[in-house]
């Protein structure tokens, strides 16, 4: 049976040693940060774990208001990554428009994917809602050319214990290309497995 991710009792029971939680950022992140894309601004992190990208962002000038659906999560968050520049909410992300704020960057690592895919368009609309015309977004998720997850988009993950569903390239210009234009959509190697980088503004 396909199961909603228990997010509470995950961080509950396993905490900063989820596979995720990494303190060293991965060399894209560092890199996209470093680039011309990246500057110092307004981001919400959606889905944002322990916000440890967050806390990478607040110490190179951003302001980053950090969200999750885990109210575990957040309170790890807090713990572990206060800083004068990072705010916290617990929120789902089918209610990311009653944060009535704008964001100059947006950016979701890893969430994507486990939302069920009839909840997609909703989701980029809300994104795309969040941001002003130029707002940037940025999305990470697995790609479905990872072979070990085989060939039918879906796979159960062993450490969420559910379905994760793999999204492909046509799939993500279907659900972004009505509210964002694209400058990067490339498969990138991030922790060992291939995903999606795709770097958008709005229209
Ligand atoms: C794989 S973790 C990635 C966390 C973080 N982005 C990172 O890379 O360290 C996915 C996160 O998305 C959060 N999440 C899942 N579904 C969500 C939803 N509908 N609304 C908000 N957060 C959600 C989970 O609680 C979890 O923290």
């Amino acid at each position: 049976m396909k199961k909603s991710p228990d997010w509470n009792t995950l961080y509950g029971a396993v905490g900063e040693e989820l596979p995720w939680c990494v303190d060293e950022m991965p060399s894209w992140f560092a890199e996209l940060v470093d680039s011309d894309w990246m500057e110092p601004c307004s981001a919400l992190a959606v889905g944002c774990g322990l916000g440890n990208y967050a806390f990478y962002l607040a110490e190179r000038g951003y302001t980053v208001l950090c969200l999750d659906r885990s109210e575990e999560a957040i309170s790890l968050a807090k713990q572990k990554n206060s800083h004068p520049s990072l705010r916290f909410i617990v929120e789902s992300v089918e209610n990311l428009t009653s944060l009535d704020e704008q964001f100059d960057l947006v950016y979701d690592i890893s969430l994507l994917h486990h939302l069920k895919p009839s909840a997609r368009d909703d989701y980029a609309f809300q994104l795309s809602s969040l941001l002003p015309s130029g707002g940037k977004l940025m999305v990470c998720m697995f790609s479905e050319d990872e072979p070990r997850f085989g060939k039918n988009y879906e796979f159960m993950n062993p450490v969420t214990d559910t379905i994760t569903y793999l999204l492909e390239k046509e799939e993500l210009l279907r659900i972004f290309e009505p509210y964002f234009v694209f400058d990067k959509l490339e498969k990138i190697p991030f922790d060992n497995y291939l995903r999606y980088l795709c770097l958008m503004r709005k229209k």
